[in-house]
């Protein structure tokens, strides 16, 4: 039985509509989907012009605390994955356990990207859809990305500059608590050896593939990733 409240927070570019159809997959079980500023219900406030994952992690919170929330298990994808991590470092007390989704120790990312979502962010949303979804996926990719919510201008860059920036490698040892990290067998994006670099690095961690999906987990394979976190909660 899942005691915990999931509190589960997106990648970039994204919002809590991320999280539907994995919440449809777990009934009986307490989640609060966040938006991060700027995305989702929170597209009118986007905050400063710069945010690093510590800001959106401080956000994030606020947030928690909001709802009154505590003792949670924080369920990230992506940045939000980063976010989690951050999470679990800076407020220690808050995070019973959690779920890490395509992420990894350090999100670069690539220059060519970072530099066009300055410019063209929709091209360059396309094409993270485009590299994120495993190729046997393209077709779910192109209806993915038309029902994402509207951002806030410049989120996009500012979600990938605060990925790029991103770096807790130093830190891992002191992340204790237990964490299930999920990876999609053909993540581009966030390749499965980072997860595997953070299993053998973090204390008390665990890695699963889920064959056939890419870096879009929560969307290719949601009832495979809720079973995944249905079933190691309940442990
Ligand atoms: N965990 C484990 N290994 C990691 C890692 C992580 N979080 N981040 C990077 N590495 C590895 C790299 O794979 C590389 O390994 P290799 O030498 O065996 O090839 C090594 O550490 C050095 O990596 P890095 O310093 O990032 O430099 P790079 O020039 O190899 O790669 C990028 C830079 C941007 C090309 C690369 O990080 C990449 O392809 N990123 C994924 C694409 C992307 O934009 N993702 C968005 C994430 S939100």
């Amino acid at each position: 039985m899942v005691t915990e409240t999931l509190v589960c927070i997106h990648g970039s570019g994204d919002s809590a509509s991320l999280w539907g159809a994995t919440v449809a997959s777990l009934p009986g079980v307490t989640v609060a989907a966040l938006d991060l500023p700027g995305h989702g219900a929170l597209v009118a406030t986007p905050g400063p012009e710069q945010l690093s994952v510590g800001d959106y992690a401080a956000a994030a919170r606020d947030e928690i605390a909001r709802l009154g929330l505590g003792d949670v298990c924080l369920v990230g994808h992506s940045l939000g994955a980063a976010v989690a991590l951050r999470l679990a470092l800076d407020a220690p007390s808050l995070v019973r356990r959690l779920v890490i989704v395509g992420g990894g120790a350090r999100l670069r990312v690539l220059p060519a990207l970072l530099a066009e979502a300055q410019t063209a962010p929709d091209a360059t949303a396309a094409q993270l859809v485009g590299l994120g979804f495993a190729a046997s996926h393209d077709a779910q990719a192109g209806a993915y990305l038309a029902t994402r919510q509207p951002l806030a201008p410049g989120t996009l860059h500012r979600d990938l500059a605060a990925c790029d920036a991103f770096d807790i490698t130093a830190d891992l040892g002191r992340i204790t608590q237990p964490t299930l990290l999920i990876v999609g067998a053909e993540d581009r994006l966030t390749p499965p050896k980072y997860a595997t670099f953070l299993a053998e690095r973090l204390p008390n961690a665990r890695a699963l593939v889920i064959p056939g999906a890419g870096h879009y987990v929560p969307i290719e394979a949601p009832d495979a990733l809720a079973n995944a976190i249905r079933e190691w909660l309940a442990e």
